[in-house]
């Protein structure tokens, strides 16, 4: 589909790729700016000593050797007496993740909200319905968390951490009922992700600001600031590693598609906030709790479990593939057929001759004509505008060759 219209608007495939590319590029790169000092800082706070000789209003000192010199680091808590005349603040590595993940979420799932966002047989969505839906959820999810953290600012953090869990598990199952799989689990990502930011744009910064004003003023600052920001980063601390998951996940289908790929958010979440938990132990010098290690495993393997639990079954649907195949032009799927045969089902078979390979990568298997229909998308990026596949093109595939396959390709596609 995507295909044809690319086709129609004369917009270029190679261009479309560049595009997602670099704003993919920037997110990445954000992301790692954002959550590098994110991990850098907490490890930081948690490393602070109380020592005689620091300031009194200061709260702690760290020393840390890095990239050829010692750094000594006192931290202010709520703030120093006076305010420095410079002051580096982190904010645009957050604002810049979710900027540019919001365009990824534009380009990719917004534009072709019909393959990546819709699934008919659930709900049948126009594009608009579809990103209205997840518009709402964005910033839904956003308010509600944030009026239950205010409610509970003071109170006990597990119970909150808990309640945002069972929250975010209900959102999960619910857009599960109404998107795709797919985009069902990115939607959770992007709520989750500018649950992150909003949490450094609205609460934290801001906080930030009113002590700077009130030092400015030579007011003492409100320890209020300290508390919710505190809380705040706590939050982003655990989500961290869940929101990186779902991000990624999005190239491992098994782990986004399967009927039960809504619980298995929940399971990473708090499969990242023990790993979290595990690291921010050890950083504050205390004996690292290794024992964690055994949930975080005992959960990862049930989720594998819900995971191959979940998949499609697959007995007795072959009617309409043979049906498909029967159309093709003799010439065309003999030639094709050869050429997967010659060219790729030493590694992508059942039983591949390659050496050491113990099955056929990503469980692509082409070995004929079926095959080759089942996979003909992937094909189309990896061999046809691509010279991805074969790997180095280690088994000759010629241009010729890949000229019939993209026959093949327009083919099917026009069926
Ligand atoms: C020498 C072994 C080998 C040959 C030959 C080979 N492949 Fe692959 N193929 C791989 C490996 C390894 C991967 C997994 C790459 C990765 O992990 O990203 C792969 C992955 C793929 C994928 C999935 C890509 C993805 O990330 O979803 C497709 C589609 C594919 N190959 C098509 C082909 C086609 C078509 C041919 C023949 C023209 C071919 N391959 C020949 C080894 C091979």
């Amino acid at each position: 589909m995507v295909i044809a219209l690319i086709e129609e608007a004369k917009v270029s495939y190679i261009f479309l790729e560049w595009t997602e590319f670099l704003v993919r590029w920037l997110h990445v790169i954000a992301g790692i700016a954002w959550i590098g000092s994110s991990f850098y800082f907490i490890a930081l706070d948690l490393s602070l000593l109380k020592r005689k000789d620091i300031p009194k209003e200061a709260h702690g000192e760290a020393w840390q050797v890095h990239g050829g010199g010692f750094y000594q680091i006192v931290k202010y808590l709520v703030a120093p007496d006076k305010l420095p005349s410079q002051l580096t603040w982190f904010k645009w590595e957050a604002y810049a993740t979710w900027i540019s993940g919001f365009l990824l979420l534009i380009l990719i799932y917004y534009i072709s909200a019909d393959l990546y966002m819709i699934e008919i047989e659930k709900f049948d969505l126009s594009n608009l319905e579809a990103i209205s839906l997840s518009l709402i959820g964005i910033i839904l999810g956003w308010v509600l968390y944030n009026y239950i953290c205010k409610k509970t600012v003071k109170k006990n953090n597990i119970m909150l951490s808990i309640f945002i869990l069972l929250v975010f598990t209900f959102f999960s199952w619910l857009y599960f009922q109404v998107f795709s799989h797919r985009g069902a689990y990115m939607q959770i990502g992007s709520m989750l992700g500018t649950i992150m930011v909003a949490n450094v744009l609205m609460i934290i910064i801001p906080g930030q600001k009113k002590v700077v004003q009130s030092l400015l003023e030579n007011k003492k600052p409100d320890s209020i600031h300290g508390i919710t920001a505190k809380q705040r980063s706590l939050h982003n601390n655990y989500l961290t590693l869940p929101v990186i998951f779902i991000m990624i996940s999005n190239h491992y289908p098994t782990i986004y598609a399967t009927d039960y790929s809504w619980i298995i958010i929940s399971l990473i979440i708090i499969t990242g906030a023990l790993i979290r938990q595990f690291f921010n132990i050890k950083h504050s010098g205390k004996k690292p709790p290794y024992l964690l290690w055994v949930p975080v495993l005992m959960i990862i393997l049930f989720s594998v479990y819900l995971s191959e639990k979940g998949k499609p079954n697959l007995a007795n649907n072959d009617e309409r593939a043979n049906a498909i195949i029967e159309q093709i032009p003799k010439d065309l799927k003999l030639a094709s057929e050869e050429i997967i045969i010659s060219k790729c089902s030493m590694c992508h078979a059942q039983e591949p001759l390659w050496e050491n390979m113990t099955h056929a990568p990503k469980k692509i298997h082409l070995e004929n004509v079926n095959d080759i229909i089942k996979h003909i998308d992937n094909i189309y990026s990896q061999a046809i505008v691509s010279y991805a596949m074969p790997p180095g093109n280690i088994t000759g595939l010629e241009n010729s060759e890949r000229k019939i396959l993209s026959k093949l390709h327009r083919f099917v596609k026009n069926l």
